[in-house]
């Protein structure tokens, strides 16, 4: 199974990618909302096809990219039916099992944090993902949101502590750096509910952790009542001036087939040496030599009144002048996808 960990730094939030190696079928666990570029740049690099989201529960510190992801790929939005969230076409419940191709997760009900929080074990018991019920050396927080702690002990004691020891965990949050755990780690260790904790040891510690209400809780509760749809009903929008596509690397760029369609409307920079402007490959009519090694001290002699085109000789150093630009101010900024030997095979076919 294909298997991605992906952080979102703003809210420590954990989202992870599986995928059928196979079949390309893929799901997507608590997308974030701010990562949704980077996120579907990552699938389409990795040309999977994106069957779900799965949250394990409605979050009151960031906002789900369920919503963004099912209006880029057609994808199904997964949530536990008891938070009544609109646009929920997937709902969750204890022992639905949820197939990607040969792959497949089974939903565990494991509430006390939130009452509909879900945990979703692969099909080999080799993985367990939590949301915010089990933590790594720690378990959700219970003060809000219907949170139970009573609850909470029974769903990690029945449903969690019943995996296999060597049944990995991976968290939906961690505030420290840690990325995955153990059943049999966390059940010998964890400081709340480890080492033969009872119940009463537990509910103890959760109801004195005195935390501060989330930053984010007023306006993420509303927007995950709507799987993250906005309330205008609109996506953010992307750049308007052209179809520029932000890679899982950050870059920002642009097929040559528009480029061709548009070129009296842009400004191309041409970041090669000057032997290779007038080499073997050419260069694109009009286009500006500017050399890589020149072009942080001579940005400032491009004008921003026309989107600014960079290109080399495969895309790799245009990609790193995109940046340069990027940086000294200029907003319509894109890289020249494949360079100047895809345009040169693009002009070969027209
Ligand atoms: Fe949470």
């Amino acid at each position: 199974m294909l298997f991605r960990q992906l952080l979102d730094p703003a809210s420590n939030t954990y989202t992870y990618l599986l995928a059928d190696e196979r079949a390309r079928d893929a799901v997507l666990i608590d997308p974030v909302f701010e990562q949704h570029s980077r996120d579907a740049a990552l699938i389409r690099e990795l040309g999977l096809r994106l069957i779900a989201t799965l949250d394990t529960h409605c979050h009151a510190d960031h906002v789900t990219g369920a919503w963004l992801m099912s209006k880029a790929f057609g994808s199904q939005i997964g949530l536990s039916p008891l938070y009544g969230a609109k646009n929920v076409d997937l709902p969750l419940s204890h022992g639905k099992v949820v197939r990607f191709g040969d792959e497949s997760l089974e939903v565990r009900a494991t509430p006390g944090h939130t009452d509909g929080c879900l945990s979703f074990v692969t099909a080999d018991g080799g993985m367990v993902f939590t949301g915010d019920a089990l933590l790594v050396r720690g378990a959700g927080r219970t003060d809000f949101q219907n949170g139970d702690a009573h609850k909470l002990f029974g769903s990690i004691k029945e449903q969690l502590f019943s995996l296999p020891d060597s049944c990995l965990v991976y968290p939906g949050h961690d505030y420290e750096g840690r990325t995955s755990s153990s059943i049999g780690e966390e059940r010998e260790h964890n400081p709340r509910i480890g080492g033969g904790a009872r119940e009463e040891d537990f509910v103890g510690y959760m109801e004195n952790l005195g935390l501060p209400h989330p930053k984010q809780l007023a306006v993420a509760l509303p927007a995950n009542l709507r799987a993250g749809e906005p309330e205008d009903g609109r996506a953010p929008s992307a750049p308007s001036w052209g179809p520029v596509v932000t890679t899982y690397a950050g870059v920002w760029e642009i097929s040559p087939e528009w480029v061709v369609s548009h070129q009296g409307e842009l400004q191309v920079i041409d970041v090669r040496c000057a032997a290779e402007f007038d080499g073997e490959l050419g260069h694109i009519d009009g286009a500006r030599l500017l050399p890589l090694d020149e072009l942080r001290a001579r940005a400032s002699e491009i004008k921003d009144d026309r989107p600014v085109i960079v290109v080399c000789q495969t895309g790799k150093r245009s990609a790193m002048g995109a940046s340069i630009l990027r940086k000294a101010g200029l907003t319509r900024v894109a890289n020249l996808a494949g360079g100047m030997v895809r345009w040169r095979d693009l002009s070969r076919v027209r």
